[in-house]
């Protein structure tokens, strides 16, 4: 909007709401839905994250951590969470390198998949060793420790990784873990859950990906969990995939979905041939339509940096270039109409959740609330940017009484402010140290599902000034007018 517009939108205001509600259908334009350019912010479209593991040791090559700060907004430590890692030696504990990448991560806004606390393979030596109630004991303590470390930083920790055998029976795999006795996943989970409130659970394995004796195995596991109140909210199918995805992939998936816990593509990596581009496009397919698959994650960046050596089976080439499997992919998210994952009714004043995390849409341009440019200092303006569902574009509403909230930033931990007490139209929106402040509080009221935001001190309304729709436009207060630029969607994501 020009100046001069914009100063006749406000003097219309001035004359009253009806010309101002005529004169905002005109000037504010519907929020047009282009096509992401990115895997993070196309899944990000649907509420879904797109992720991939990274290996600490890589993080210094350029490219490669260029490509994973631009494309996804999901890490996982290949190697750096595992057992062996954390716990070389009994009850001494080194987080290095998996500090290393959650807070790489946690900086660029991305959020972390834990991976992983239980599993029977890459055990450091003292403990393949241990059996019994001592084994018990010591993978009890493991999961505490670990799961405390990283508490709070965790968007789903992988509790459990391969915990089912190949038999074609679906029976438990043999190992310590299991000779110490059925319950130890139970247990497991039971010890993250305590650890780790706010953290998903998941089970994850491999080989699991259709209907098949070791899936349905894993089914009927998660079936009887949840009826006996075990403490699971997922399950991660790792999709190590030959050149085909399994035919009943989806039905697969949505089985598991209705039992009533999220899915989850949790190690997604396809042998190149030539069906290798469609497959990658079916599995994102699948994915979006079972409402509870919440997000995919390959296993590793450019096809060099696979574990599946010489099968290229990942979205970059060794030289970073995107393949035609990415292409298919980026395709697949942006252009299938999704189901969009459960999020709660629009909350109306009152009944906003304060253990959620929400992404805020501005109705008059479809863009996220957002810190900019990944800041965490006082004073950093706040502006709209283009929806990726990143910890910059994620509030949580902190209680301060008397029905107002701060809005509090999942990436800095800072609340929204209006400036230096400001109560003028035009104050800037930006984000400080929370001091419980008027300037700091708001009142939230719920109109036909979408939200205005009024700051406690000056009575103003939170807005996309110049009801920009361009990312990086500035947000400010001003005199309550029903626009479409003040009025906000909270989408949960967490
Ligand atoms: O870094 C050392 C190197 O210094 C040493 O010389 C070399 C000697 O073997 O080993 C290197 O470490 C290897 C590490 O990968 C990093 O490349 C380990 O031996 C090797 O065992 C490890 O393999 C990992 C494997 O899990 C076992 O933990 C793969 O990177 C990792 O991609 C793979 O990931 C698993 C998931 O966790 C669970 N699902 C299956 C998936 C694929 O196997």
């Amino acid at each position: 909007m020009n100046t001069t517009s914009r100063r006749a939108r406000h003097a219309l205001v001035a004359a009253g709401l009806t010309v101002a509600t005529a004169v905002a259908g005109l000037v504010v334009a519907a929020p047009a839905q282009s096509a992401a350019s990115t895997l993070g912010a196309a899944a990000a479209q649907s509420g879904r994250y797109f992720g991939t593991a990274i290996a600490a040791g890589r993080m210094s090559d350029s490219t490669y951590i260029g490509i994973a700060n631009r494309e996804f907004n999901m890490i996982t430590a290949e190697n750096e969470m595992k057992m062996d890692a954390t716990e070389p030696s009994q009850n001494r504990f080194t987080y290095t390198n998996g500090d290393r990448i959650v807070s790489w991560a946690r900086s660029n806004g991305k959020q972390v998949r834990g991976h992983t606390l239980a599993w029977h393979a890459q055990q450091p030596g003292w403990m393949q060793n241990m059996s019994g109630s001592a084994l018990r004991n010591a993978l009890i303590n493991h999961v505490t420790q670990v799961a405390t470390h990283y508490r709070g930083q965790i968007h789903t920790w992988d509790v459990v990784n391969e915990a089912f055998a190949d038999d074609g029976r679906g029976s438990r795999r043999d190992s310590n873990l299991q000779r110490t006795g059925n319950d130890w996943i139970e247990a497991a989970f039971r010890a993250a859950r305590a650890a780790d409130p706010g953290a998903k659970l998941c089970y994850n394995d491999y080989n699991t990906d259709g209907i098949n004796a070791k899936s349905t195995g894993i089914y009927n596991m998660v079936r009887d969990f949840k009826a006996r109140g075990v403490p699971i909210d997922c399950v991660g199918f790792q999709a190590h995939l030959g050149t085909t995805m399994p035919g009943d992939f989806q039905a697969n998936l949505q089985r598991f979905s209705d039992l009533g816990v999220d899915v989850q593509i949790t190690e997604l990596d396809i042998q190149q041939g030539s069906n290798q581009a469609n497959a990658y496009a079916q599995v994102t397919r699948a994915c979006l339509a079972v409402a509870r698959c919440t997000g995919i994650t390959v296993w590793g960046v450019r096809d060099t940096d696979s574990w599946r050596t010489g099968t290229n089976p990942l979205l970059f080439d060794g030289a970073g270039n995107k393949k035609a499997a990415y292409t298919s992919t980026l395709n697949a998210l942006n252009s299938v109409s999704p189901t969009p994952p459960p999020t709660t009714a629009p909350p109306t004043n009152g009944t906003i959740d304060v253990n959620a995390s929400y992404v805020l849409l501005n109705r008059g341009s479809g863009k996220a609330l957002d810190v900019y440019n990944l800041s965490t200092a006082d004073g950093a303006r706040i502006t709209q940017w283009s929806r990726n569902d990143g910890l910059q574009q994620q509030w949580q509403f902190v209680d301060a009484g008397n029905g107002y909230y701060k809005i509090k930033s999942r990436l800095s931990g800072k609340v929204l402010d209006v400036y230096n007490f400001s109560t003028a139209d035009g104050g800037a929106i930006v984000q400080y140290t929370d001091r419980n402040q008027t300037n700091q509080q708001f009142r939230v009221t719920s109109s036909g599902g979408y939200l205005t935001i009024v700051n406690r001190n000056s009575g103003k309304a939170v807005e996309v000034q110049g009801a920009s729709t361009a990312d990086g436009g500035n947000i400010v207060q001003y005199t309550s007018w029903g626009g479409a630029n003040q009025q906000w969607q909270l989408v949960r994501v967490g």
